[in-house]
Formats: C-alpha cells, sequence, structure tokens
C-alpha cells in the first residue's frame, strides 16, 4: 500500500464509507476496495451496505443503480463524467418512442444505460444473468433488449428466444476481431480464451467461454490450465492476477494494440478517489420519482437473479 491508499483507508474507517470497484478498475483503486466485482456482484452489495457513504469506482449507470437500490445512501462517483458508450446509445425518448410504435412489448434492459432508460424498461439484466433474465419472461411477449446487440445476439442463441435488438455496442469490446483472437491463439493453442459477451459473434465464436466479469474468475480458477487468453477490458486482469497468482493471463489483443482500456473506467485515478472521500464530493443525486420508476425492473432483476427455477413469470 503506499502513502494515498492508507489515506483512502484511514478515511473510509473515519467516515464510515464502504468503497465499491468494477473489476476495471486501476490496481491501485482495486486494492483499497472493500468489495471488487462485476455489475450484478456491485448492485447486491450496494443494496445491502450499511455504510453511510457508498463510494462507487465504475462508471455512471453502476454509481446510478447503487442509488437507486439504496437511496438513503451519500454516493459518490470519482468522476462523474465516466459514462459508457452502450449506456449513450440508448437515448431515453428514442425507446419511449419504440414502446409507443409498439405497444406491449416486453423490454429487457442490460444494466448498461441510463436511470431513464430503466424506468421505461419491464426487467434489468447484466452479463451475470441476462440468459436467465429472459427465460423469465412470459413466453407469449415479444421483447426488445437494449441496448448491446452483441450481448442480446448471444442471449439469443444461448436461450433460443427471438428478440428485437437495440443496435448499441461497447467501443471496447468490438475492437477484438476475429483475426486478432486467431493470432493469439496460434500463439498459445492450449490457453483457453475466455470472452466477453460484449464481444462480436466472431470472436465469441473462438471462445472456449463466454461470460460476465465476475463468472471469469470463477472459470479460471476451475479450470487446470495454467494459461488464458482474456478478451475484455484491460483492468480485468488486475483481478484476475490477484485472485490466482499461479496463473498467467494474457490480453486478448485487438487489431490495434493489447491495451482494451475503457476510456470512462479509467477516468477515475486513486487521486480522484481520494479527494471524492476527503471532500464528499461529486456526489450523485437523482429524481425521487425517477429513482422509484427504475428501482422497479431492477428490483425484479434482484429477485429473479436470487430464486432458483427458472420458469416463466408474469410481471
Ligand atoms: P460485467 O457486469 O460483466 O462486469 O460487465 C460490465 C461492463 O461494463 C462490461 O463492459
Ligand atoms: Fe461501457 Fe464498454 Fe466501458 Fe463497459 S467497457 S463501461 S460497456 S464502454
Amino acid at each position: 500500500m503506499n502513502a494515498l491508499q492508507e489515506e483512502i483507508l484511514a478515511l473510509k474507517k473515519s467516515k464510515n464509507a464502504v468503497i465499491l470497484a468494477h473489476n476495471y478498475q486501476v490496481r491501485e483503486i482495486q486494492e483499497v476496495a472493500d468489495y471488487v466485482g462485476d455489475s450484478l456482484g456491485l448492485a447486491y452489495q450496494a443494496q445491502a451496505s450499511r455504510a453511510e457513504i457508498i463510494l462507487f469506482c465504475g462508471v455512471h449507470f453502476m454509481a446510478e443503480t447503487a442509488k437507486i437500490v439504496n437511496p438513503g445512501k451519500k454516493v459518490l462517483l470519482p468522476d462523474l463524467n465516466a459514462g459508457c458508450s452502450l449506456a449513450e446509445s440508448c437515448d431515453a425518448a428514442e425507446l419511449a418512442a419504440y414502446k409507443e410504435r409498439h405497444p406491449g412489448i416486453y423490454v429487457v434492459a442490460y444494466i448498461n444505460c441510463t436511470a431513464e432508460v430503466k424506468a421505461l424498461s419491464d426487467v434489468i439484466c447484466t452479463s451475470g444473468n441476462a440468459e436467465r433474465m429472459v427465460q423469465h419472461v412470459p413466453a407469449d411477449r415479444e421483447i426488445l433488449f437494449v441496448p448491446d446487440q452483441n450481448l442480446g445476439e448471444w442471449v439469443m442463441e444461448k436461450t433460443g428466444r427471438k428478440m428485437r435488438l437495440w443496435q448499441g455496442n461497447c467501443y471496447i469490446h468490438i475492437e477484438f476481431t476475429h483475426e486478432s483472437i486467431l493470432r493469439i491463439r496460434r500463439e498459445y493453442p492450449n490457453a483457453p480464451l475466455v470472452a466477453h459477451p460484449e464481444c462480436t459473434r466472431p470472436v465469441r465464436l473462438l471462445a472456449d467461454e463466454v461470460c460476465s466479469t465476475e463468472k471469469m474468475v470463477h472459470y479460471c480458477r476451475d479450470n487446470p490450465a495454467k494459461e488464458f487468453i482474456i478478451a475484455t477490458e484491460s483492468g480485468m486482469l488486475h483481478r484476475l492476477r490477484r485472485e490466482l497468482p499461479d496463473k498467467i493471463f494474457i490480453p486478448g489483443p485487438t487489431e490495434k494494440c493489447a491495451c482494451a482500456d475503457c476510456r470512462y473506467m479509467k477516468m477515475n485515478t486513486l487521486e480522484k478517489v481520494h479527494e471524492a472521500l476527503r471532500d464528499e464530493t461529486p456526489e450523485l443525486f437523482m429524481a425521487q420519482d425517477l429513482r422509484e420508476k427504475a428501482f422497479i425492473p431492477l428490483q425484479r432483476m434482484l429477485d429473479w437473479s436470487r430464486d432458483t427455477p427458472v420458469v416463466a413469470q408474469a410481471k
């Protein structure tokens, strides 16, 4: 731990704060976090938190999610400009217009969207439970999946359920190509390829496992292989190396480089984390009516993720 990290830990204690960090955060931030995980784990942690302050080290929609599920807390985000290309790709007014044109459509929204889009949705999903959420939707309902076309396509393949797909994508994950991944596979023929479902189909087809960032940790732990190729954002490599120090993780290269850094995730720095905790700003605020509307599909997801049998349920 460096001096700044020590100060953050002391502030965290004195202010009764909890630090929740996504797997894509830089190593120094992951090291001071109370919990590091994927969007689903972070949502559960945020809801269960008893701390007075939640310092969220991730992107804007993740901090919004924390506020929606636990509104009594002061939610801080080190940089309020930490957005997400997927969230940007789905405008709430456009979605509202779409729903007007298709009355009765059932909206499944990937958690990577704004609170306004969540408020217009029937259920939220993450990469960790998308398949399951879609299996829960009553069979007679037509589904619109927003905003990630790649995740939506993957869920269709897994479930056999047809869905209309919003045409959004993650600007980082679409940079991995069939050719760039084939090249690294030739270099490491014994290393299983683990890819995030936001990758395009030609990349997913090469993968031994397609899963959420949290499931990547479990897959690599349980698999006897020593080396793995990881096709997702670069921060994931820190989490994997910390958790599984005896294994070797090779970053999946894109056409340009082997540095899939999400510019939004990387807006959070250790300095900003320190300032946010010290000054208790920037704080995330949300109108109550918006929060209440967005809470319904989010809570539905959290409920459906907990129970075991997967059967179609009415809303
Ligand atoms: P996970 O929920 O799998 O961590 O994914 C979040 C994300 O933003 C992927 O780009
Ligand atoms: Fe959004 Fe992609 Fe960054 Fe994840 S990696 S936060 S989906 S832009």
